[in-house]
């Protein structure tokens, strides 16, 4: 087998077709293959003469190229082996420019290249099509081109930063660098960064076409001398000065500054766009290696892409289990979340028979979707199908022949019993049989269904249709099919799974109530409220505590902390701000729903506020901690009880614990999650805080001996599962 990635063929008029195919890849990726071959390409186009131009396309269906190989890049994740000192940056540097020269010399070969994009082109893919002089997009609505490096840690290195703002301004281009924002062709179009548009077997032919006709055209809009910066550039430049004052302030108001790729953006575009070509792109990469040699990059790569994308191509599925298809699921309970997965069940062409206790109530769960439709402007044909898949009904005979039942209905362990008995009257306990509790432990749960091998726990998150992850929680008795069962049908309504043991509160759950929990202890201890909350922020969770709290139910909270309570008797320890909760629900204040929790909602609509009534309640200290210490809380208390999750064998893998935190309650996603985290600060350092914590504030941050252990060996999460793995 061949392991040529570049074909190349030259025509009678000394065109030279570059076609990028990959061997034994789906998809196009910029790997070494990829890169060898394009710096022959780049060397023929320069020197052999009867080459008059070239155009660039691709040999595959998926696409033209899908950004770099990020699977196959080094980067060191977890802090060790990351490149330090001067020589080994300046190691890292050559590294990091050999694309970025190479693109650079592709556009200043002396003659004409054009791309023909003939499928999506992303990040590193689109920076090749960015170094051509001429670039035809196939006219299809469904190809996106885009540079979404800045979502996993990363931006675009290969002059992305550099060619973009200067095709299309510096305020435009820093939205799609920043945001990760795709393009469609006639978006790219409209923009300039396509110059032409046409049916998608013509592409080639209109790139080759352009070359013929422009024998001069090989010189980049930047490399002539009447060349203008579209908007205007320079610090004496009102536009351009007025971008990155309000640019500065809004990518910092969204990240407080915990992303280094997002400085590193605005650094590069703002010095480079000031400077010639061959300077900016050396800028670049010196921008690029300082992000890459931070541990943070490559956290969030193995999260955010390698880890997630193993997960969803069922990375944890048992793998002697035959494909298992949901075709019709039983939804029981039509309210908010039995309603949400009714939905996105229905849109990935499924089945669905959605049953409640009165007609009225499963209408209400079906009409959820058809109002959710409407928002989207979903066309009247496509709604009707999805509507026409779902059935509303109370008549648990209805339930005959569904091959996966789902249970959403209340959270009350003999309702639960009920309906899962009901069901299995009709359907037979050879049925997989999944839960969505949020707290009652499937263990217990599965006693009311004859085969507890097929009964596991599906726990999504609210809005269903929103939320990226499900939880699959494997009981006692749990078997494999159950497993792969409810990996399938992950897959197939394409969202994220996790998949973990039994425990209460499973592991988000579990986790995420500890640092609303140490919020709570907080605001009772006299902190600030607005500290809490800015201090979680800056931390980079999505909103603080008290906020989340309101939003959840304050009502929700107090009854699962009484179900618990019942179901612990001598062993339940009250949580820290459990005095908080119930003085909260003596106060008549339940949260969003009723308008009335830790923030005030005023009824004319304006923004919500913290309730100025609080420190009447929870008088405020004379002394206040530091936001360090706040922080310290707030981040450490999520840790601790992420590795006793690990200690307890309730997590299998640190993957599914970074997945989990970050999709399931956002978890600042540039750590890479709790265990990239604590890899990161070493499990040494990590178990020394952790003791002055409970030193000062209780056994609660106590570290599990386990974390103990493995931080007097020296070891790591990741190091240890990789050893795993490999024995
Ligand atoms: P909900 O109160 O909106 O819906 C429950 C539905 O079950 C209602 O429509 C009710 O009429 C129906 N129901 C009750 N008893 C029934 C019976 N005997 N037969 C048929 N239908 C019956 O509650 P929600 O929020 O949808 O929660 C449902 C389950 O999902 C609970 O176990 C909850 O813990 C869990 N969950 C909730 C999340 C949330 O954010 N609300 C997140 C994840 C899980």
């Amino acid at each position: 087998m061949t392991d040529t990635a570049i074909r190349q063929d030259l025509d009678a008029d000394g065109v030279l077709l570059l076609t990028i195919d990959c061997p034994g890849l789906s998809m196009n990726v910029i790997n070494e293959a990829l890169t060898r071959d394009l710096i022959a390409a780049v060397e023929r186009i320069r020197t052999d003469a009867a080459v008059k131009g070239a155009v660039i396309t691709s040999g595959k269906p998926s696409g033209f190229v899908a950004g770099a190989d990020l699977k196959g890049m080094n980067f060191s994740g977890g802090g060790a082996g990351a490149p330090s000192g001067k020589s080994k940056m300046a190691q890292l540097f050559e590294g990091v420019f050999t694309l970025n020269k190479l693109l650079r010399d592709l556009e200043t070969c002396g003659k004409p290249v054009a791309a023909a994009v003939n499928g999506l082109a992303l990040g590193g893919g689109l920076e090749i099509v960015l170094a051509t002089h001429y670039r035809v997009i196939a006219d299809n609505p469904k190809i996106t081109l885009g540079l979404p490096e800045v979502l996993v840690g990363l931006f675009p290195g290969a002059g992305g930063t550099q060619r973009l703002p200067r095709l299309i301004g510096v305020q435009p281009a820093l939205m799609f660098l920043l945001q990760g924002k795709n393009m469609s062709p006639q978006e790219a179009l409209g923009l300039g960064v396509a110059q032409a548009v046409v049916p998608a077997d013509q592409v080639v032919e209109t790139a080759k076409a352009w070359v013929k006709a422009n024998p001069q055209g090989g010189v980049q809009p930047w490399d002539q001398k009447s060349f203008k910066f579209p908007g205007g550039v320079g610090h004496m430049n009102p536009n351009f000065a007025q971008t990155f004052m309000g640019g500065v302030a809004m990518a910092h108001k969204q990240s407080y500054g915990n992303m280094n790729q997002v400085k590193a953006i605005m650094s590069a575009v703002y010095e480079g766009a000031q400077l010639p070509m061959d300077t900016a792109i050396r800028l670049e990469s010196k921008y690029f290696a300082k992000v890459v040699a931070d541990p943070q990059a490559g956290n969030m790569i193995r999260s955010l892409f390698v880890s997630k994308q193993a997960a969803e191509k069922g990375a944890r599925r048992p793998a002697n289990v035959p494909a298992m298809k949901t075709k019709k699921v039983g939804m029981l309970g039509a309210g908010l979340m039995g309603a949400g997965i009714a939905m996105v069940s229905a849109q990935a062409g499924i089945e669905v028979v959605l049953l409640d206790r009165d007609q009225a109530a499963a209408d209400k769960g079906k009409q959820y979707t058809a109002d959710r439709l409407a928002k989207k402007r979903t066309s009247p044909e496509k709604t009707a199908e999805i509507l026409g898949r779902i059935h509303a009904t109370t008549d648990y005979n209805d339930l005959k022949g569904c091959d996966l039942i789902i249970e959403a209905v209340f959270e009350t362990r003999e309702i639960k019993a009920d309906v899962t008995k009901a069901t299995e009257a009709v359907v037979g306990a050879d049925t997989i049989f999944g839960s969505n509790t949020s707290t009652l432990p499937i263990t217990g749960l599965a006693e009311a269904w004859s085969k507890p091998e097929n009964f596991i726990g599906i726990h999504f998150f609210s809005p269903v249709e929103k939320m990226p992850l499900v939880e699959i929680i494997v009981g006692k008795k749990t078997g494999p099919e159950a497993i792969a069962k409810a990996l399938d049908y992950v897959a197939q309504i394409r969202k994220t799974p996790i998949v973990v043991n039994d425990s209460r509160g499973f592991y988000t759950s579990r986790c995420f109530g500890t640092f609303v929990q140490e919020g709570l202890a907080l605001l009772q201890q006299g902190v600030k409220p607005a500290l809490i909350e800015n201090v979680a922020r800056h931390m980079g969770m999505p909103v603080g505590p008290l906020a989340v709290n309101d939003e959840v139910g304050l009502d929700l909270s107090y009854k699962v902390g009484q179900q618990t309570k019942k179901d612990l008797g001598d062993a339940y320890k009250p949580g820290p701000g459990e005095a908080v909760i119930e003085k909260m629900m003596q106060l008549g204040r339940h949260g969003r729903k009723n308008a009335k929790g830790f923030y005030a909602y005023p009824e004319d609509g304006s923004p919500k506020h913290l309730w100025p009534e609080l420190s009447a309640h929870f008088p405020v200290a004379a002394t206040q901690p530091t936001p360090a210490e706040v922080k310290e809380r707030l981040l450490y208390r999520q840790l601790v009880e992420t590795a006793r999750c690990f200690a307890e064998g309730v997590l299998e893998t640190p993957e599914d614990g970074d997945l989990g935190a970050i999709f399931g309650w956002g978890f600042a996603p540039f750590t890479g999650g709790p265990f990239s985290h604590m890899d990161t600060v070493g499990l040494e350092t990590v178990v020394q805080t952790l003791d002055r914590l409970a030193q000062a504030h209780g056994e609660r941050f106590a570290p599990p001996q386990m974390l103990r252990d493995m931080a007097a060996r020296g070891e790591s999460f990741y190091g240890n599962a990789a050893k795993k793995k490999a024995a």
